[in-house]
């Protein structure tokens, strides 16, 4: 190859005949054609590949930045092309979903079947009087009824918003509140680790208190005995054999911009922010970048090892995949249950070709050693994924050389809730290097800059911005476009870029190394979460008048949260007080945001304006400069 050579770091080149059977074989010519004519790049792929009942009058509308409109006029419904057309074709008897549960049960979902069950569901929602633009929050575990019901959701025209269901009361009930849902769907519970998670007992607690929720259906998973609200909680499976579910419900004609669901995440300050994502553009996306980053073909068997509760499992569990028209497989419980090969036991099961996870997930595993993986035939797979966080090299060549027998390219995919789908990220036809997402997809412009938006030098770290609208970018906060426009938009508004607010540099290549989070985000094993929420439910104890949170480097999880109290009056600190604000905030916002330490302080470094400088509190912990005090408050 003449370009090997010319390459600075650790390159990985792809193997010619990996990059002869992919989709896309060049990636310059591409991302050309794309840059040179966005629209008419879009438009192409938009209309050879999808359906639509009626075609778009405009592809990019941009007149009202940074509120972009794409294939304006146009109009469908994701579901008809993830379900109904596949119903209509050859692919009707293909597997949609193989799923197993941690328990060992199995289930598979051809594209007729999963249809009949959407169609019995969204008749079921319909008879409930949802319909186009309401809300249902749905609060589930991994099971392919999660899928059904935001299948279902989408099928009439209702936006979910799924909340993942390793969160707790107090996330639940935001989010039930926010988004005003009149419905909430949930399971008795959950598995994982051999162990019920109570998700209906979270679910009352919060409905209790919620205003809105009219009904609540619960599917039965785990069988354990649960309170059932006469007149207000139904299950699944008794409304699935009432005289009005149709299994050819008809599905809903939605405009292209038609909110197809919200879904929460964590920001730079506050609570929570409702992204929303359409019908139209979002479908287009996420079946693009799945298609051409991992090289779907119709014997694959993809993996998507997320949950479905957060973008990436909505993204590429439930949309993509199904508007391809490929299997993919799911699995309900932890990776090591009940032993740490249960991962490479599944792939070698049901033969799978394409795993994508994160790098939580790997170094978590790669921690049991080699020979549990070594147990199985792993030569199904060809391609392998990461997402989440930066991964570090040493994981990624375990990945590379233990699960992928070096012969799978890694695809280590940049991206966020915002961005409905990957954003920086390697094509199978693009020389690796580990710990860097490489190069824009086709058609996104990347850069990294200073305050100012002037290129910093090569390998400087800066803000990393996006310069072009892409199909797939999230429309607005729901019920909150001011705040859209201020997060995202108002650094650079002047050149109209979007600030994803990570930091990242550029090498000699121009390859994109992305460093981390600028804000008060905190990733945790992959999930985001913010420090306000934990914050407010340290808050919500009586002991504490005051909080502050910190993410800490973690050799599995990426980050670790390490929070700062300042107690009430007539409180004093101790061990077992320290122990008990840990286990409140897992008690309110779920185990994940469980703080893995507890200091009780008397005093927080603040801004003269009383804002809480983290930076300060980090860089203590980790012993380096504080750097700039100039505007501390004492
Ligand atoms: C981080 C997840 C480095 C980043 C899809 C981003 C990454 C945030 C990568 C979004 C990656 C995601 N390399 N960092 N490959 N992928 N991130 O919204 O900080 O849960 O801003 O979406 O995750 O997290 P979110």
């Amino acid at each position: 190859m003449a370009d090997e050579k010319k390459m600075t770091g650790e390159v990985y080149h792809p193997a010619p005949e990996v990059v002869a059977n992919a989709h896309i074989t060049d990636y310059d010519k591409v991302n050309d054609q794309a840059t040179k004519d966005l629209a008419g790049f879009w438009g192409k792929i938009a209309s050879e590949n999808f359906e639509w009942y009626q075609p778009w009058e405009k592809v990019l509308d941009d007149s009202n930045a940074p509120f972009y409109k794409w294939f304006v006029g146009a109009k469908t419904n994701i579901v008809h092309n993830a379900l109904d057309r596949h119903v209509r074709s050859a692919n009707r008897n293909k597997a949609a979903l193989i799923f197993e549960g941690e328990q060992g049960d199995r289930r598979t979902y051809t594209y007729q079947q999963l249809n009949h069950e959407v169609c019995k569901f969204a008749s079921v929602l319909r008879s409930m009087g949802v319909g186009k633009g309401d809300r249902v929050t749905i609060y589930m575990g991994r099971v392919p009824e999660l899928m059904i019901a935001m299948l279902a959701c989408a099928k009439v025209g209702a936006m979910h918003s799924v909340v993942y269901g390793g969160f707790s009361t107090e996330a639940l009930l935001d989010r039930i509140e926010d988004s005003k849902s009149k419905i909430l769907i949930t399971c008795d519970g959950a598995w994982l680790r051999g162990n019920i998670i109570e998700l209906k007992k979270i679910a009352n607690d919060a409905v209790d208190r919620a205003g809105t929720i009219q009904s609540v259906i619960c599917v039965k998973r785990t069988g354990q005995d649960v309170e059932m609200v006469p007149g207000r909680d139904y299950w699944y499976h008794d409304l699935m054999t009432l005289p009005v579910v149709d299994p050819n419900a008809p599905t809903e004609v939605m405009d292209a911009e038609d909110p197809l669901f919200i879904l929460y995440t964590s920001g730079t300050t506050g609570k929570p922010k409702a992204i929303l994502h359409t019908h139209g553009g979002y479908m287009v996306w996420t079946a693009t970048t799945l298609k051409w980053v991992f090289d779907l073909k119709r014997e694959d068997v993809w993996w998507c090892a997320a949950d479905p509760g957060w973008i990436t499992g909505h993204s590429y569990i439930v949309y993509a995949p199904l508007v391809l028209g490929i299997t993919s497989f799911m699995y309900e419980g932890a990776p090591t249950h009940p032993y740490p090969d249960r991962w490479w036991s599944l792939v070698a099961r049901y033969g799978i070709s394409v795993l994508y996870t994160a790098p939580t997930a790997i170094r978590g595993l790669m921690r049991f050693g080699e020979s549990w993986p070594n147990k199985h035939d792993l030569s199904s797979l060809r391609l392998l994924g990461s997402v989440g966080e930066p991964i570090n090299p040493e994981a990624w060549k375990w990945y590379y050389r233990v699960i992928g027998k070096e012969k799978c390219p890694i695809m280590d995919t940049w991206w966020q809730t915002e961005t409905g789908g990957f954003m920086i990220t390697p094509l199978p036809c693009v020389p690796l290097k580990p710990g860097s997402a490489t190069r824009a997809f086709p058609g996104v412009v990347v850069d990294v800059v200073d305050e100012e938006g002037e290129p910093v030098g090569v390998n400087e770290e800066g803000y990393l911005v996006i310069k072009t609208p892409w199909p797939g970018m999230l429309r607005t906060i729901f019920g909150d476009p001011d705040r859209f426009v201020q997060q995202y938009w108002s650094r650079y508004e002047e050149q109209g870029w979007y600030l994803p607010g990570d930091s990242a540099r550029k090498d000699e290549d121009g390859y994109i190394w992305v460093i981390g989070r600028i804000d008060d985000v905190i990733k945790v094993s992959g999930y985001r979460l913010g420090t306000a929420e934990i914050e407010s439910a340290l808050v919500s104890h009586p002991a504490v008048a005051e909080a502050a949170v910190i993410g800490l480097p973690d050799e599995v999880k990426g980050n670790i949260i390490k929070a700062f109290c300042i107690l009430r009056q007539g409180y004093e600190g101790s061990s077992k007080l320290e122990q008990e604000l840990r286990d409140h905030v897992g008690k309110e916002m779920g185990p994940i945001a469980k703080p893995a330490s507890v200091a009780i302080v008397d005093s927080l470094p603040k801004t003269r304006s009383g804002k809480i400088m983290r930076r300060v509190l980090k860089a203590q912990e980790m012993g380096q400069d504080v750097g700039d005090l100039s505007t501390l408050a004492d």
